[in-house]
């Protein structure tokens, strides 16, 4: 609970309508996608860089806790409050500043939606490749905060690839500008980078300057459907070897398959045991090129059945169907423990055939889908209530065999409250012990976003 001069005081920085303090409202600003929830004891909703450093000025004199939020569809807990304090939705600076086709890039505002921006940008001739699954909900913030990876990252990177500089309001109230409106700079540190993927804990991002590119000339995109998982892993193979970097290869096992088409209440594969997406972009001969010979490795590899998406429609239909698997599991489980390890991109056989034994032993229903093309893979432990202990088990397990086979636990989705137990597993002790002396230096009170990312307690006023 926030005193009542508290209330006072932060109604004064952001105006009565907000501050939210209602029961219900704070509720709405209680979770994420990972199911997890634990209420704030107020939202403030800034409009400007200004109200969010008079925010932390406060925060720091009462040791109060602020934790960062976008849209709230983070898969790691991230804008979860989970000590309370104050949830900082950056929801109303929602403005796109500035789309510059001669430079090449555009100044947006953190709560502006992913996918809107990606829209507006591409009726401009231009394209901004970041393409995190969540995109209609997602907002840019978000995206920088956990470093979004997505669909198109196996040709074109993840966000921290697409972020030229940032306005950040640091945990103690100051704003800096960091990188530049340059396609190079070297000035110093690069604190871009820092902030990248720093899951809101070492400053509240208030405006991103992001590169952009040309438009391609064409999209092309099939859907190719195998009787077993091993054929579509080699298929995968198969693309890489034949040089072609698709902007999206997908993978979809039979569960999350059958999941998605109850929920769409739509047969998409004919029964089929795995299911690839593969979408090519470029110069129309190039595309039509790399499309059959995509099509010909499919084959090889054992598909029985391959469709191209002939218009913008059809490709958006499988695309929809790909977006929808996360909230699609649901309607096998009420719950899942859903991670997203990566391994490099030739081990992705040998980490499903592990994560296959591991979900046997313990006898667990374990859903695979996601970035084959980055050897990014979504692992979805399946659980009531009563199988959450050995689930932990089997979670710790794939984090094992991921780092045995020299991948990293989290490809996309940030450590957050879900993966803090397992970083020591990857990182070793130095690493993060360097790690929470830049938090000590930069977050001295330890306010912004406690909890997150490392195990130890660490907001101070409770
Ligand atoms: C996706 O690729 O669909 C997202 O990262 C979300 C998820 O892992 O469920
Ligand atoms: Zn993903």
């Amino acid at each position: 609970m926030l005193k009542p001069s508290l209330v006072k005081e932060l109604k004064n920085i952001l105006g009565p309508a907000n501050l939210f303090t209602s029961h219900e409202e704070l509720v709405a600003y209680s979770y994420d996608a990972t199911q997890k929830e634990s209420l704030p004891w107020a939202v403030a909703r800034p409009a400007a860089a200004q109200e969010v450093s008079d925010i932390l000025v406060l925060a720091n004199r009462e040791l109060i806790p602020v934790v960062p939020r976008g849209a709230g569809t983070g898969m790691s807990g991230g804008s979860v409050p989970v000590h309370g304090g104050i949830v900082l939705s950056l929801e109303r600076m929602n403005k796109i500043l500035e789309i510059d086709g001669n430079d090449l890039l555009a100044v947006v505002e953190p709560g502006v939606v992913t996918g809107d921006f990606q829209r507006e940008v591409e009726a401009r001739g231009l394209l901004y490749p970041p393409d995190p699954a969540s995109s209609r909900f997602c907002t840019m913030g978000g995206n920088v905060a956990e470093c979004a990876g997505g669909l198109r990252a196996v040709k074109y990177g993840v966000t921290k690839d697409y972020v030229l500089g940032l306005e950040v309001v640091l945990p103690t109230g100051e704003l800096i500008q960091t990188g530049a409106r340059t396609a190079k700079s070297v000035a110093g540190y690069d604190l871009t980078r820092l902030i990248i993927g720093s899951e809101g804990t070492l400053g509240v991002v208030t405006k991103i300057i992001v590169r952009l590119l040309p438009l391609p000339e064409t999209v092309r995109a099939l859907s190719a459907f195998f009787p077993d998982i091993e054929g579509a892993a080699r298929a995968v193979s198969g693309i890489t070897a034949s040089r072609i970097i698709p902007r999206a290869l997908e993978f979809v096992d039979r569960e999350a398959l059958r999941a998605v088409e109850n929920y769409l209440k739509e047969d998409i594969s004919g029964g089929a045991a795995a299911m690839l997406l593969v979408e090519v972009d470029g110069p129309a001969p190039t595309t039509e090129r790399e499309l059959a010979q995509i099509e010909a490795v499919c084959r090889k590899a054992g598909a029985v059945r391959i469709a191209r998406a002939e218009t913008d429609s059809e490709r958006e239909h499988i695309w929809k169907a790909r977006r929808s698997i996360s909230p699609a599991l649901y309607t096998i489980k009420p719950k899942k423990m859903s991670e997203d390890i990566v391994v490099p991109r030739s081990r992705i056989p040998d980490i499903l055939r592990e994560i296959t034994a591991i979900g046997q032993k313990y006898g667990l229903l374990i859903v695979n889908f996601g970035h084959a093309g980055d050897g990014n893979i979504h692992t979805n432990i399946m659980v009531d209530d009563a199988d959450l202990p050995k689930a932990e088990r089997a979670v710790k397990e794939i984090f094992e065999a991921t780092l045995r086979l020299k991948g990293s636990i989290s490809g996309e989705h940030g450590i957050g409250l879900s993966k803090a137990a397992y970083l020591p597993m990857e990182v070793g002790p130095a690493a993060l012990a360097a790690m929470k002396r830049i938090k000590d230096a930069l977050d001295p009170n330890h306010i912004l976003n406690p909890g997150k990312i490392f195990l130890e307690k660490e907001a101070t006023n409770r």
